[in-house]
């Protein structure tokens, strides 16, 4: 057969080695040949793509970023963009196509599909909050980073007797900031999934100080909504600006600083606070990411060759399995209950503590 591959959204590391997967698959089992899309959907839209062979992907399996480069680009944005992207597959006899991408790229996907094109998705994104899988490769390479920076932070927030709130991404969920803070022994954690009230995280900072500690650790997610029951000025994610990509989705940012001056104001800690932003989507996938994307990529390809068209790869109870696109896009998976009570559960805190994680 002759497969088409794009990556689509933010990057994350591991889809290098997802790209060899396939690769290597379909070639060393399927004899398919292989054609790499560039830049996500812009490279159906305008037919930019280079040559996917076994040369092609030679070293990449521990190389963050993608070689097929990445973009937000949405087709359905473009005058007669998903009927150039129809014209590109046709035009290079493109018998199937895997679309390697977060709940943006494939809904673009499953477009195409309700179109007639036989297409495969592999979920993608860092934030790990696509429906319909368990974990998403790259996830656990940003949380190790993350956590790397919580450990880092907190020998100076000791050093200084201070607050460091450390911001990490997660737009709808807050699973990288949940996992880290965990991880990273935080005081306080913050997710999108609860808005929250400033002056209860204030006061469960207070009160540790006063049990004693000197220093404190709050991760908050970038998407984390102050509580507008507390102060309706709130309620919603604060932007870095008022910009906003082809999915509309605007450039959260700023929640971290914004919450280190509240604390500092109602405690009268010194606060200070550190933004992780991308680098917790560069540099080299974990060797657990690197097994996960390669499991992803060889699920993809045996799904191509057993027909399974309009379906994602997914990972349920450790096993690849394949569900329908439809059901990947239609919502987000939020952080659940019982990771959140591990959070609350290994609080060294009062019940006033726990409420800061929980709300
Ligand atoms: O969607 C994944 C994500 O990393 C979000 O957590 C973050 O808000 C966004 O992408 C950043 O996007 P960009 O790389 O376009 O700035």
């Amino acid at each position: 057969m002759k497969v088409g591959m794009l990556t689509g959204g933010g990057d994350c590391p591991g889809l290098n080695a997802v790209i060899r997967a396939v690769v290597r698959k379909g070639t060393f089992h399927y004899q398919d040949n292989f054609v790499g899309f560039l830049e996500g959907w812009r490279g159906l839209v305008e037919d930019k793509n280079m040559p996917l062979d076994l040369a092609a992907v030679a070293g990449i399996l521990p190389r963050g970023g993608t070689i097929l480069r990445t973009s937000r680009t949405n087709p359905s944005k473009r005058p007669d963009g998903i009927d150039r992207c129809m014209a590109t597959l046709e035009n290079h006899k493109i018998d199937a196509l895997i679309a390697i991408g977060g709940d943006d790229t494939l809904s673009v996907a499953q477009k195409l599909h309700e179109r007639g094109v036989k297409v495969v998705g592999i979920p993608k994104t860092i934030d790990n909050d696509l429906a319909g899988t368990d974990f998403t490769f790259g996830f656990d390479t940003a949380v190790s980073v993350v956590c790397e920076a919580i450990d880092r932070v907190h020998t100076t927030a000791e050093a200084h007797n201070r607050v460091m709130v450390v911001e990490v991404m997660g737009r709808d969920a807050g699973w990288i900031a949940m996992y880290s803070g965990i991880a990273g022994g935080a005081d306080v954690i913050l997710i999108p999934e609860r808005p929250f009230d400033v002056d209860k995280v204030a006061e469960s900072i207070r009160q540790r100080h006063e049990r004693g500690r000197y220093f404190s650790i709050v991760v908050v997610a970038e998407g984390a909504k102050f509580s507008a029951d507390t102060d309706p000025s709130r309620g919603a994610p604060v932007l870095q600006d008022m910009d906003k990509d082809e999915f509309g989705h605007a450039k959260l940012g700023g929640i971290g600083n914004i919450l280190a001056r509240e604390i500092e104001k109602r405690t009268g800690f010194e606060a200070r606070s550190v933004v992780l932003g991308h680098i917790q989507r560069g540099g080299s996938p974990s060797a657990f990411d690197r097994v996960l994307a390669t499991r992803y990529g060889i699920g993809a390809i045996d799904m191509v060759h057993r027909g399974e068209f309009g379906c994602m790869a997914a990972l349920r109870s450790n096993k690849i399995v394949s569900i329908p696109l439809r059901d990947a896009i239609a919502r987000n998976r939020t952080v659940d209950d019982e990771i959140i009570q591990v959070a609350e559960g290994i609080l060294d805190s009062t019940a006033s503590d726990k409420e800061a994680v929980r709300r």
